[in-house]
């Protein structure tokens, strides 16, 4: 099997989907619109869309039913790349290869794009469970987990943690909680809730957190990676950018040999919780491909 056509077909069904979700039209707010359109549709790897939706297929069910909360975990991610670049935020004037949000917006424009991109995530969700395309079930319960993962337990709070030991030195396993928090959750997140919207049992949504929480830290030190070692035009966003804002990101904490063993450690790691899904060769191949990536 192909992962990376795998991966452009599942990233196909989103970019058609999220259209539909933020159509383009006439109204007195449409500044908000069209930045929160300019930030969703300016390409990324869709790495998340991909992981609820196969998920989802592995316990069982079609990957179109989880599409509205892959959808929404790309929306509420985007919302949180727009603040992350916000000059009060990492201060970064390119992402996913266009200017940011706020370059191409203004800040306060951006700022509400990011809010709206936060919030509708939750009516879609909602939506999928009233419509009955997920059980009401399901939906409550990722509800539920969406505001757990990508709050203050979760996404925000690790970014918090991440301004807060700007220009410090923090212990290892601050830098990998903060790690957990900021990046692993909402991939914890992905995972999980590809396994609720299947109706799966408890032994399976385990153990795709595990995987997810082990995928998150792995992928996180990979970004650090980059940010000292990738073509910027390739990654789309700057190179250089951590030790501008004075982060001391894992890789300045143990240098790069050391990070890129504990990367592919973690990856391997990430692997062996796969073993509870039979069909696992694409999730097997993608956890691969996201170790070796180059942006
Ligand atoms: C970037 O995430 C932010 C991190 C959590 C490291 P991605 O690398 O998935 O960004 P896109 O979605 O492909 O732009
Ligand atoms: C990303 O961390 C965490 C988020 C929740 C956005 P980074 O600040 O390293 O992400 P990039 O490198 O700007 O994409
Ligand atoms: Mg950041
Ligand atoms: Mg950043
Ligand atoms: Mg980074």
């Amino acid at each position: 099997m192909d992962v990376k056509e795998r991966l452009s077909e599942y990233a196909e069904m989103t970019e058609n989907a999220l259209q539909k979700y933020l159509p383009q039209t006439e109204c007195l707010q449409k500044s908000v619109l069209e930045a929160a359109r300019y930030s969703l549709s300016a390409g990324g790897k869709r790495i998340r869309p991909a992981l609820v939706m196969e998920f989802c297929r592995v316990c069982g069910e079609e990957p179109e039913t989880a599409l509205p909360v892959a959808c929404a975990i790309e929306m509420l991610h985007t919302f949180s790349l727009i603040h992350d670049d916000m000059p009060c935020m990492d201060n970064d004037d390119m992402r996913r290869g266009k200017p940011s949000c706020h370059k191409a917006f203004g800040e306060a424009t951006a700022m509400l794009a990011g809010d709206a991109l936060a919030m509708l995530p939750y009516q879609i969700i909602a939506d999928a469970g009233l419509r009955k395309r997920l059980s009401r079930d399901s939906a409550l319960k990722i509800i539920r987990l969406l505001g757990e993962l990508s709050g203050i337990w979760g996404m925000i709070g690790g970014q918090t943690i991440d301004l807060e030991n700007e220009n410090k030195r923090p212990d290892v396993s601050v830098i990998l909680e903060m790690y957990r928090m900021k990046t692993g959750a909402l991939l914890e997140f992905c995972c999980r809730a590809g396994c609720i919207a299947a109706g799966a049992d408890a032994d399976k949504q385990l153990a795709a957190g595990s995987y997810g929480q082990r995928l998150g830290l792995a992928f996180q030190i990979v970004d650090d990676i980059l940010d000292v070692t990738a073509d910027e035009k390739l990654l789309g966003k700057p190179v250089g950018s951590d030790a501008a804002d004075g982060k001391y990101t894992y890789v300045t904490a143990v240098g790069l040999e050391k990070a890129k063993e504990k990367a592919a450690e973690l990856t391997a790691q990430a692997k062996e919780q796969l073993v509870e899904f039979s069909d696992n060769e694409f999730l097997m191949g993608l956890t691969d491909l996201l170790l070796e990536r180059r942006f």
